[in-house]
C-alpha cells in the first residue's frame, strides 16, 4: 500500500487566500497508482490563512464560530476540486472528511477507512478544522492523520509531497543547507530545522516522520516533480529523502 500526503505548499500558492494549483494536481494524479492508496491532502492557503486569523488552535469561543464553518467549507471546496481530477485519472477515491470523523483528544475512529480499504477503494483525507475533547474545537493536520494511518495500515511506503526537495540540514533558504538523502530514524542532533507554521514547525513533522518510519519507508520529495514520485514509486533512484 501507498499512503501519500500532497503537501498544502504544493496544491496552494500558500501566499494567497484560496489559489488552488489545478495544474500541479493533475501532474501528480497522473502518476499515482489507481489502487492500494490513501490519500491524505493539507490546506495550505484554504486553512492556514483562516486558521491563523481566528486563532482556531487556541480553542473554541463563540466569535470563532464562523471561522471554524468557513475553514470546514474551504477545505470541502479544495477537496472537491482534488477529487474532481482523480476522479478523472479514474482512481476510485472515496472523500473523508475530518471534521465528520475525528474528534481530537479521543481515540481516531478508523472503522469506516477499514470497510474502504477492504473493498478497494482509495480514502481521500486532509487536514481540517475539527473538534477537540479539551479545547472545544482545534486544527487537525494532516500530517498527524498520516501519523494514525501509517500505524494502522503499515503501508510499504509513504510520501510526503511538499515544496522543497526534501529534508536540509538547515532550512533550505539558507546558505549552506544541504539535502539529506537518507535520514535515520533514530535523532540526529546536527538536523535541525526551524520553519513555523500554525500546525507546528518543521521539527513537528519530522518527527511525525520519524515515527511514520517505525511502520513504514518515509520518503519526502518535491511535489512539483511528479517523475521523483514515480521513481520513488518504481524503486529507482530519487531526488529526495528517505527516512530509515
Ligand atoms: C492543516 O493541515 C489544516 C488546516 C489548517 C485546516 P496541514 O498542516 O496538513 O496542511 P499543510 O500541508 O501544512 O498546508
Amino acid at each position: 500500500m501507498l499512503l501519500i500526503k500532497l503537501g498544502g505548499s504544493v496544491i496552494s500558492d500558500k501566499t494567497e487566500y484560496r489559489r488552488f494549483r489545478e495544474d500541479v494536481v493533475w501532474r501528480i494524479a497522473k502518476v499515482l497508482p489507481k489502487e492500494d492508496m490513501i490519500i491524505v491532502h493539507g490546506a495550505g492557503s484554504f486553512g492556514h490563512i483562516l486558521a491563523h486569523k481566528y486563532r482556531i488552535t487556541e480553542g473554541y469561543s463563540t466569535d470563532k464560530r464562523l471561522g471554524f464553518t468557513k475553514i470546514q467549507r474551504d477545505m470541502m471546496d479544495l477537496n472537491l476540486r482534488i477529487l474532481d481530477i482523480l476522479v478523472e485519472q479514474e482512481i476510485p477515491v472515496v472523500s473523508m472528511p475530518p471534521h465528520s470523523f475525528v474528534e481530537m483528544g479521543k481515540e481516531l475512529e478508523l472503522k469506516l477507512f477499514d470497510s474502504l480499504i477492504a473493498h478497494k477503494f482509495v480514502p481521500l483525507t486532509y487536514g481540517d478544522a475539527v473538534f477537540d475533547a479539551a479545547k472545544g474545537i482545534n486544527i487537525y493536520s494532516g500530517d498527524l492523520l498520516m501519523q494514525e494511518l501509517a500505524k494502522r495500515y503499515k503501508p510499504e511506503k509513504t510520501v510526503f509531497l511538499t515544496n522543497v526537495d526534501g529534508i536540509y540540514t538547515k532550512p533550505p533558504h539558507e546558505d549552506g543547507a544541504e539535502l539529506i538523502p537518507v535520514l535515520r530514524r533514530e535523532k540526529d542532533p546536527h538536523t535541525s530545522i526551524t520553519v513555523k507554521d500554525v500546525t507546528g514547525g518543521m521539527e513537528l513533522k519530522i518527527d511525525v516522520m520519524r515515527e511514520i518510519a517505525k511502520h513504514s519507508k518515509v520518503y519526502i520529495i518535491n511535489g512539483f516533480y511528479p517523475e521523483r514520485l514515480e521513481n520513488v514509486l518504481n524503486d529507482e533512484d530519487f531526488v529526495g529523502t528517505v527516512v530509515l
